[in-house]
């Protein structure tokens, strides 16, 4: 009895003292990462000379790695959240930013660029330079979150416009913008494109998740405004766009498969990220959107933190049940795999924000899903339904508190004095590392102290949404298209295609499409590819179980908007 109670006091000192270390952190970081992301904001941002106005650069570092260059993800999350505090009216001063922000954005969006131009893929291109001209070196292209996540932050913004009586500037400056990057998501949320860390093309459930939100949210305000053309068209796309995200979910392992692709376990933060960027408190726990406090993802984030128990360092000896430092997936080996601050702050931000839904609607509610999430607090803990007013209500609530201040105790422990965030920690040593000054690990922190605060972000439409009984893909236009190419060949080799559409089997050898050789010494074959779609391709060679890449570089063309499409090539 006398140790329980020794113990029971020692642990409510120590969570008495890291909730005083995580509220000192939360002061002393929270204006230098505001003024660390306002930094790194063109023109006159202190650390991002030759940045055009509204261009946020990714950070100012220029070597290993190089990341002076813009994002569209970054910048639009960023965006996100200094929209959303200028909209809570905390800083009326980020009004000229903000406007020039969408200025330059949507400059961005016609500058022709690899992945091709405005109305031919263009705005699936991840990375520009800072003077808003292409980047054209070679990279992990499209990124079809790019304009999901710009249109939430737009569609943020316009909100805030109508709701103070100027929807005429939202009519005629920033919806022609918007409307292309909703018609863009509607016509290409079912392609494959690189992930969020740009390594893996395939289906990720970040990007489908933002997809979704921005369909929705990009019908309301439609409609809002009276472009009534496009609402049924967005509104089906974001049915089948809800009703695939659910395809993600892992039942047996009861994790969220991130990427589909890659040969990894998917687990990743990529799905915690979803889950805050998609956070709508209106929406409760509601496993469709994988709210915050759903039981989907809430298993999801105890899968992921678990993975990084084992793997870094700095973690060993932290009980099974309290805070680590979280990376984005256990595979990581860039910069040999290590914890991110935007990742950890991740965590945090996903139970607070299930905080605030428990809290608002005076319960919280276990089932076999969240179950093993919620043993780690309490052992004993059954599934059902616990009302405020129980003590089991309080004291997980309590715990979960605890745990979440505990990854912001982290955080705070691998800071260095200065606060600066750069994008990692060094898993062994704790010393930052990779890019200093990364705007997206500002803005992360950001998020999770309002999160902490109990600032609920505005809804974006994810009550009560019902997922189809059946799936729908988005075939959308498409056009057939004959590749024909010349080459002589010996005796039992054969020609074969592959590329960057999914139709062109994604680069796979193994799987490229076979030409017929009727017609040898041109080899052809025809394919329905989508229309307006600027793509990347090679024929490849398969002798006796060998294969022979053309050589570099990749071919390139583009879809017309109908009818049919011959390709003319000689093997290089
Ligand atoms: C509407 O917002 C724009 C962008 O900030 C601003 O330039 C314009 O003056 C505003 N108009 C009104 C009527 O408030
Ligand atoms: C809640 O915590 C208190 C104090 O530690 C404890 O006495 C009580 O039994 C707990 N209640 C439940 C339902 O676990
Ligand atoms: C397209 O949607 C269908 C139906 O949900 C799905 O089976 C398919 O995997 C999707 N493809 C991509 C690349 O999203
Ligand atoms: C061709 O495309 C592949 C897949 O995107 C890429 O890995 C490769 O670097 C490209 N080749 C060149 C020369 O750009
Ligand atoms: C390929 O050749 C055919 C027939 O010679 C021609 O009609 C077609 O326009 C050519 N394709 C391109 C892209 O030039």
């Amino acid at each position: 009895m006398r140790v329980v109670l020794l113990s029971a006091l020692c642990y409510c000192a120590a969570v008495f003292a890291q909730s005083s270390v995580v509220d000192s952190y939360v002061a002393k970081e929270s204006p230098i990462a505001k003024a660390g992301l306002l930094a790194n904001i063109g023109p006159s941002g202190a650390k991002s000379a030759g940045a055009k106005a509204g261009v946020v650069i990714a950070s100012p570092s220029t070597t290993n790695p190089n990341y002076l260059y813009t994002w569209v993800r970054d910048s639009s999350l960023v965006f996100k959240a200094i929209i959303d505090l200028y909209a809570r009216g905390e800083d009326s001063s980020l009004r000229g930013t903000i406007d020039n922000f969408v200025a330059a954005e949507t400059t961005l969006q016609q500058v022709s660029n690899p992945s091709g131009s405005v109305s031919t893929g263009g705005l699936g291109e991840p990375k520009f330079n800072i003077d808003l001209t292409a980047f054209t070196g070679s990279w992990g292209r499209p990124q079809r979150d790019g304009p999901a996540l710009r249109a939430t932050a737009f569609i943020a913004y316009a909100q805030n416009l109508i709701a103070n009586n100027n929807a005429s500037w939202v009519t005629n400056h920033i919806w022609p913008a918007l409307k292309l990057d909703l018609d863009y998501v509607q016509n290409n949320w079912n392609q494959t494109g690189f992930d969020l860390w740009e390594e893996v093309s395939s289906r990720s459930f970040f990007t489908t998740a933002a997809q979704h939100r921005a369909l929705r949210e990009g019908a309301a305000l439609a409609s809002k405004i009276g472009q009534t053309s496009v609402v049924s068209g967005y509104t089906i796309q974001a049915d089948n766009a809800l009703c695939f995200l659910q395809s993600y979910w892992n039942p047996t392992k009861g994790y969220i498969t991130s990427n589909t692709g890659g040969g990894r376990s998917g687990i990743d933060a990529n799905s915690a990220l979803a889950s805050i960027h998609t956070f709508d408190a209106s929406a409760g726990c509601d496993a469709a959107t994988f709210q915050p406090c759903s039981d989907k993802a809430l298993s999801s984030l105890k899968v992921y933190v678990d993975s990084f128990r084992p793997i870094y360092a700095i973690n060993n000896g932290i009980a099974a049940n309290a805070a680590v430092a979280t990376g984005r997936y256990p595979e990581d080996v860039y910069f040999n795999g290590n914890p991110w601050y935007l990742t950890t702050a991740a965590v945090a931000e996903q139970l607070y924000d299930a905080l605030i839904v428990w809290k608002q609607q005076g319960s919280l509610t276990i089932t076999a899903t969240s179950l093993a999430f919620f043993k780690q607090f309490d052992s004993s803990i059954v599934a059902g339904t616990y009302a405020s007013s129980t003590s089991q209500f309080t004291n997980l609530t309590t715990a979960i508190r605890n745990f979440a201040d505990g990854f912001l105790a982290i955080h705070a422990k691998y800071t260095p004095l200065n606060g600066g965030l750069a994008e990692q920690f060094d898993k062994s040593s704790g010393t930052a590392l990779s890019a200093v000054d990364l705007t997206w690990s500002y803005a992360a922190i950001l998020t999770a102290f309002d999160a902490r605060k109990g600032v609920v972000p505005p809804s974006w439409g994810a009550k009560g949404l019902t997922v189809p009984s059946v799936c729908q893909p988005n075939a959308g236009a498409s056009v057939s298209v004959t590749f024909k190419v010349q080459a002589t060949t010996q005796l039992g080799e054969n020609i074969f295609l592959t590329g960057s559409l999914d139709v062109l089997q994604g680069w796979s050898p193994d799987n490229a499409i076979a030409l017929s050789s009727a017609n040898y010494p041109t080899w052809s074959v025809s394919v329905t590819l989508p229309a307006n779609t600027n793509f990347e391709y090679k024929y490849i060679r398969k002798f006796n179980g060998a294969i022979t890449w053309e050589s570099d570089p990749n071919n390139s063309n583009t879809t017309p908007a109908s009818g049919t499409y011959t390709i003319n090539d000689s093997w290089r």
